[in-house]
């Protein structure tokens, strides 16, 4: 139920306006007035710099419908590309989009009407002000160049289902989310993703665990000689009771494995000796993973302490309601709570200083999701590890630099530069 709630979104395009050539003249002054206005406007809030909005088409994915790779509500599934240019042209960033799961009939028929379950509704987002995103060398010094995709996230499962079933109207709801991927993928293939010298998968909440499921997979497509890397983004959801003593978190994950027959992603590894379900935590997927990945996740991430550690507001602790809300609303029992979830998580990403080429930040800010606001990629006010934002720290792993890339923040309220501004 909570994994449907507050889909994770940017803001809509908004339409732009057609210069017609007949007042170019009138026009283009008025233009060149707006833009000093504009400027003048970036300089003023550096919080807010550049913003002309990008608009980045949505592509529909129509030849796929006929290989089952559909939405829940049977529409063809879509991504946003910008292509690269200059030293970027051959490198792409592929962005799995997040926004929860549905995992029950009724969730999933009801999400088939919404954006995050279908295409008739769904709009492009914009790439400004968008972190790892964005096309500005300031702001994204790393990545502003790359061919850029946006896929949008329309299954409910993380795009690892593969199944179908009735609902009670009598219609069907598709599951595909596995076809989905795939579909995209090779499509992109056909764009120039095959030519690739380098590529990234990444995603965020949802889409960061589908980083997580799909990361060797999307590596072993290309070339050996191909510089292949995965970035999960707030996908580090671990196994844990909540606050009145049950895995109700582990419980909505049961029934979404079941629900949607998510088990082709699931590493073999881990299901000669674990059922399907704890084989969908990360923990025990980044064991078996090969290909260098980056971990980005707070230890305090906000979605999760909603979504797992206290999901429950029917119970009599209204008290939870408002430190889910805002950890500064917290008491110390709670925080004795949040502490130990974060625990858990720096346990279970113990294995990750034992693998090569791997990077992690997992800073003690209460927020979900950083590397695609601009706000905590970054920018004055972003988290920052030993002085160095999450654009430099994995900026800096991408391009292999050596040490240091595997920071692991101290406990809540340690680290001064968390921002109240922060996306939760
Ligand atoms: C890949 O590069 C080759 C050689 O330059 C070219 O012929 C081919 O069309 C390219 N493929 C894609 C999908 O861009
Ligand atoms: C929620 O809290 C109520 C009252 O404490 C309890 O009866 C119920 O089992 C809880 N449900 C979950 C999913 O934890
Ligand atoms: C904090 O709030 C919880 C939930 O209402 C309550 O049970 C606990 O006693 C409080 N702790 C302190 C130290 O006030
Ligand atoms: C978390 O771990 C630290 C270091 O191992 C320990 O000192 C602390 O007591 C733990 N906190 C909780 C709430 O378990
Ligand atoms: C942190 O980095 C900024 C800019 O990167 C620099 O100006 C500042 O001196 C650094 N602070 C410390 C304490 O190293």
């Amino acid at each position: 139920m909570a994994g449907t709630t507050e889909p994770l979104l940017l803001t809509p395009t908004k339409q732009r306006h057609r210069r017609s050539g007949y007042f170019a003249w009138g026009w283009k002054l008025a233009a060149a007035a707006v833009l000093v206005m504009l400027l003048l406007l970036a300089v003023a809030s550096p919080l807010h710099h550049h913003s002309l909005p990008e608009t980045v088409e949505l592509t529909l994915l129509t030849g796929a419908v006929e290989k089952g790779a559909v939405c829940l509500d049977g529409t063809a599934p879509g991504y946003q590309l910008q292509r690269g240019s200059g030293s970027g042209s051959k490198s792409w960033l592929v962005h799995l989009e997040g926004g929860g799961w549905c995992s029950t009939l009724e969730e999933c028929f009801n999400r088939g009407m919404s954006p995050l379950g279908s295409s008739n509704s769904v709009e492009p987002i914009q790439f400004t002000d968008a972190g790892i995103l964005d096309s500005d060398p300031e702001l994204n010094p790393d990545f502003y160049n790359w061919n850029k995709v946006y896929v949008r996230y329309c299954d409910g499962a993380s795009f690892s289902g593969d199944t179908e079933a009735r609902a009670q109207d009598g219609s069907t709801v598709y599951f595909r989310g596995l076809r989905i991927y795939e579909a995209v993928i090779d499509e992109l293939m056909e764009k120039g993703l095959a030519n690739a010298t380098q590529a990234l998968l990444t995603g965020c909440s949802a889409g960061g665990l589908a980083t997580i499921l799909h990361c060797d997979d999307f590596s072993a497509k290309f070339p050996r000689d191909v510089s292949v890397k995965c970035l999960a983004d707030a996908g580090f959801f671990i196994d844990v009771k909540d606050i009145s003593g049950q895995r109700s978190f582990w419980s909505q994950y049961d029934r979404l494995v079941r629900l949607q027959n998510v088990s082709e992603v699931l590493p073999k590894e881990c299901l000669t000796s674990k059922n399907p379900t704890e084989c969908l935590f990360p923990a025990e997927i980044i064991k078996s993973i090969r290909t260098p990945m980056f971990i980005l996740n707070s230890g305090y991430d906000s979605k999760q302490i909603r979504l797992n550690l206290a999901p429950n507001t029917s119970g009599p602790d209204n008290a939870w309601l408002s430190c889910r809300d805002n950890i500064r609303n917290c008491n110390s029992t709670q925080i004795e709570f949040l502490d130990e979830f974060r625990n858990t998580t720096v346990n279970e990403l113990k294995v990750v200083y034992d693998k090569k080429g791997w990077g992690m930040f997992i800073d003690s800010c209460f927020t979900h999701c950083q590397t695609i606001y601009g706000i905590s990629w970054n920018s004055p006010v972003s988290p920052r590890l030993g002085n160095k934002t999450i654009a430099d720290v994995v900026g800096n792993w991408h391009r292999g630099g050596g040490q240091g890339v595997k920071e692991i923040d101290c406990e809540y309220p340690c680290n001064p530069t968390c921002s109240s501004l922060l996306h939760t």
